[in-house]
């Protein structure tokens, strides 16, 4: 790893510093956050007054050619080209929004009157779109404007001269939407001619939709509902919501991608990323934005279940469904969106531990590739696939957005610097003459010649409310959620009442459509009971081996700057702080910034065009200000030389029924769990002389003198042991729980089980108990998991 040199990092700024003489880099007081503010600003204006200028009506620019980018209005099946492009003015209905956000009142009004004059009132548009695209971009785009034309405390409040045209024009537009959900499941097709509904669309590009699109236009037409009383948006989309989420495993993991026509699954595996997204997104928005308790329950049961099934340290697994084991060695550019989520949820520490992979890779590519491989390929297996088999980066607004969620929650100026560093490459790799172009291969830097909405929607909007500290968005006490497009939703209390009191579902189609299929699903239900359960009483036992860690690091460092001794691994900088800042604590007391570095080394590998690119996070200016703080030097764990293994207790089946979750993301003292019956838990095996997850040297005295001998019998005690009933053994090894259900236990945590073992002599052998209550495995004892009866 190299640290660029000062004095690039100098030339390549000043031309920024020339401008802003007032502040010091990196110093992240009021003027350098206004002057980034001012650029985003001024980048965002680029590309949409292009657009306005060059492209409008139309629905995008051309970033290089800098002319329209329409439909394929040839090819009807060309659904990459078509999916989000409806012919409805697509990039300007998408960016509303961020007018509304950087308070251009000018601008939006204007927008505003040409949906007035050119849009389609009816949106009878003779083309085919898919439903979800349509709903995030278009729908929310129209709602979401209505919301802050409407709202007196807006910047963009328009007042007397808004009559509320926007509101009929979603509904119109929702109108022509709904007809996908009149399927045999209610489940909606993934496309519609907005014209035509379904007449004359290819059955071919109706076959199969994913998860997050059959579940999500629940979230837009949902608000719908609420602003216009009408009840049928709602009801027929939850419908559809509460149906994917039926469709999960025994573990609560859902399908990515089934079929609207039948509920068949297309495969047997999920993630966080593309297809399934959303779907955990609108879980907990939903929740939030209607304070609807259900919606609350999904959210709980479906992030416990990925925890427990799908967690590893830096990033959430694709796994599989029924077992929860990995199955596909990637993650996607689109799941940088979910440590932002978790940050929603409450779950901030985990969230900037996965918010760091991504930062690595932006480091490398100064993107994310749409889909990266954290494991090295061998022979055997997938022969000669790229790290980055999809490596194009459409300058997606995910990690953007993370960023700003965790800075939000954290103030950590480490963000800004993120954030900065994001600003910095899009001026440099990705504006072009008329607007943005995202990168074909971010392995060699290829443009492409496209600029998609979310560009101007997402990816700026997020970046320009990082800088602007002081937007009203930030002191609103409504509970603002944005939409997955970004576009804020905010309900009032007097909209709750008047919907409790005021809704109405009088469309018969749509009343007998949802009564059809309520009683095909009782139909089905009944047919399920033949198979039983059958109740054999079985173990499974599954271990699964951790990539063992290298333990040695190598930091190639500025030596006048930073020194890290690499036996304790510590960092001392330089004295020259000042005094009225405060630090980071990513950079100063996250004792682990360095282990994905290292872990990945393999597969993180930069492409030649960046090899001298340094990491963002110890940029020298930024490192010297920040890194350190008045108690302690910033340190780096000393990585573990121990291996670890997960065991899953599969009593009685129980693996799969086990429906309580741990409602906690993280221990820092003991755990109490009322039974061993399905969980899931990590173990580490500790000998004298190891080095611990945690970094601590493991010592003989604290393994030793441990009783071994399963109390349950002489089944399992080794011959030479016979008549010593208690005798106690020097251990060799033994194993410490460090996680349960994919919550961490902290150093010292103990795991309690409160009721007694139900395993009992079938079992002995493989489990059991010692003398202390101590839980053993293969008899060896499981040091901090203690039966309490
Ligand atoms: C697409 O939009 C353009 C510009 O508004 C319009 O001239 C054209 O007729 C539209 N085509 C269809 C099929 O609606
Ligand atoms: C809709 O467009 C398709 C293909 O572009 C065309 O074949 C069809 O005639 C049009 N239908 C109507 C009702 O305009
Ligand atoms: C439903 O029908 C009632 C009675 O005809 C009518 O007053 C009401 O406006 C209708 N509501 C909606 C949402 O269409
Ligand atoms: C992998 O690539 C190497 C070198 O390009 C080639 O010799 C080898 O045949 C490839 N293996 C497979 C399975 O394609
Ligand atoms: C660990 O990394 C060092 C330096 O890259 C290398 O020399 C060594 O072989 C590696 N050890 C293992 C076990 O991979
Ligand atoms: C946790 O359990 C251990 C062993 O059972 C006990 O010694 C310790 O006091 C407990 N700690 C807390 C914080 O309850
Ligand atoms: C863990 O226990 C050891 C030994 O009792 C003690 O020295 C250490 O401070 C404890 N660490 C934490 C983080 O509680």
């Amino acid at each position: 790893m190299q640290i660029t040199r000062a004095g690039t990092l100098f030339l390549l700024c000043c031309f920024d510093l020339c401008f802003a003489s007032s502040f010091q880099r990196f110093s992240f007081n009021k003027q350098e956050l206004e002057h980034y503010r001012l650029e985003t600003r001024n980048l965002f204006y680029h590309g949409y007054d292009n657009y306005m200028q060059l492209a409008y009506p139309h629905d995008e620019l051309y970033p290089i050619k800098c002319c329209e980018r329409t439909r394929n209005f040839q090819d009807e099946a060309d659904v990459v080209r078509n999916d989000a492009m409806g012919n409805y003015s697509s990039t300007m209905v998408d960016s509303l929004t961020t007018l509304a956000i950087l308070g251009d009142k000018a601008r939006f009004r204007e927008a505003i009157n040409l949906i007035r004059t050119d849009l389609d009132p009816d949106f009878k548009i003779n083309t085919t779109v898919q439903v979800f695209e349509t709903t995030i971009r278009i729908l929310g785009g129209l709602l979401s404007a209505h919301l802050y034309a409407t709202d007196p405390s807006k910047k963009v409040y328009l007042g007397s001269e808004y009559d509320g045209f926007l509101l009929q024009r979603a509904r119109n537009l929702a109108d022509r939407l709904l007809p996908a959900y009149l399927t045999k499941t209610g489940l909606p097709l993934p496309r519609i001619n907005l014209a035509n509904a379904y007449h004359n669309v290819t059955p071919k590009i109706l076959e199969e939709n994913n998860a997050a699109a059959m579940a999500c236009p629940m979230f837009e037409f949902t608000l719908l509902s609420y602003l216009t009383h009408d009840d049928k948006y709602q009801q027929v989309t939850r419908y559809a919501f509460d149906k994917v989420w039926a469709q999960r495993s025994e573990l609560d993991l859902i399908p990515m991608s089934f079929s609207p026509h039948n509920q068949m699954a297309f495969n047997h595996y999920t993630g966080t990323g593309a297809s399934i997204d959303s779907f955990y997104e609108y879980a907990l928005k939903g929740a939030i934005l209607f304070q609807d308790d259900q919606l609350w329950e999904v959210w709980q049961s479906s992030y416990y279940a990925l925890r427990k099934h799908s967690k590893d340290d830096w990033f959430f697994a694709n796994v599989d469904l029924s077992r929860g084991q990995v199955v596909y060695p990637w993650i996607d550019s689109l799941s940088a969106f979910f440590p932002g989520l978790q940050v929603l949820a409450g779950d901030v520490q985990d969230a900037q531990q996965k918010h760091l992979l991504f930062l690595k890779l932006w480091n490398n590519y100064a993107g994310i590739p749409e889909r990266w491989v954290f494991q090295p390929q061998t022979a055997d297996t997938l022969a000669n696939i790229s790290e980055v088999p999809l490596p194009w980066y459409p300058l997606r607004p995910e990690f953007v957005e993370t960023t700003y969620f965790l800075y939000r929650a954290t103030k950590d100026v480490f963000y800004l610097k993120v954030a900065w560093t994001i600003l910095q490459d899009i001026k440099t790799f990705y504006r072009t003459k008329c607007g943005f172009a995202g990168l074909q291969d971010v392995t060699t830097g290829q443009l492409q010649d496209r600029m998609e909405t979310f560009v101007l929607s997402e990816t700026f909007k997020y970046l320009y409310l990082i800088f602007d500290v002081d937007n009203e968005l930030h002191t609103d006490s409504s509970n603002v959620v944005f939409s997955t497009e970004a576009h804020p939703m905010w309900l009032r209390s007097s909209d709750f009442e008047s919907y409790r009191s005021q809704k109405q579902f009088n469309d018969t189609l749509y009343r007998d459509h949802l009564t059809h299929c309520r009683h095909r699903d009782v139909a089905a239900r009944k047919s399920s009971l033949d198979q039983f359960f059958e109740g054999i009483s079985r173990y499974v036992f599954h271990r699964s081996e951790q990539p063992r860690i290298n333990s040695s690091l190598e930091f190639e460092t500025d030596a006048d700057l930073v020194s890290m001794d690499q036996a304790s691994c510590t960092i001392s900088a330089s004295n020259d702080i000042r005094s009225e800042f405060s630090y980071s604590h990513m950079l100063s007391e996250f004792d682990r910034l360095f282990e994905v570095d290292h872990l990945f080394a393999e597969t993180l590998r930069k492409p030649t065009r960046f090899l001298d690119r340094g990491p963002m996070e110890l940029e020298p200016d930024f490192y010297r200000l920040w890194c350190r703080n008045s108690k302690r030097n910033p340190k780096c764990r000393v990585l573990p030389t121990t291996e670890s293994f997960e065991v899953i207790f599969e009593l009685d089946s129980s693996f799969a029924k086990r429906r309580v979750p741990l409602n906690r993301y993280s221990s820092l003292a003991n755990l109490t769990i009322a039974n061993l019956a399905g969980i899931r838990m990590q173990i580490e095996t500790l000998y004298d002389g190891a080095i611990d997850i945690y970094g601590e040297l493991v010592e003989a005295q604290n393994i030793a003198h441990v009783p071994r001998e399963n109390v349950y019998g002489a089944m399992t005690c080794p011959a030479t042991v016979t008549g010593a009933v208690r005798s106690s053994v020097m251990v060799p090894t033994i194993y410490r729980a460090t996680a349960v259900d994919g919550v961490p236990l902290a150093l010292n945590a103990t795991v309690r089980i409160s009721s007694l073992p139900s395993f009992g002599k079938a079992l002995t052998g493989i489990l059991g108990v010692n003398s202390d209550n101590m839980l053993l495995l293969d008899d060896v004892p499981v040091m901090n998991v203690i039966f309490a009866v």
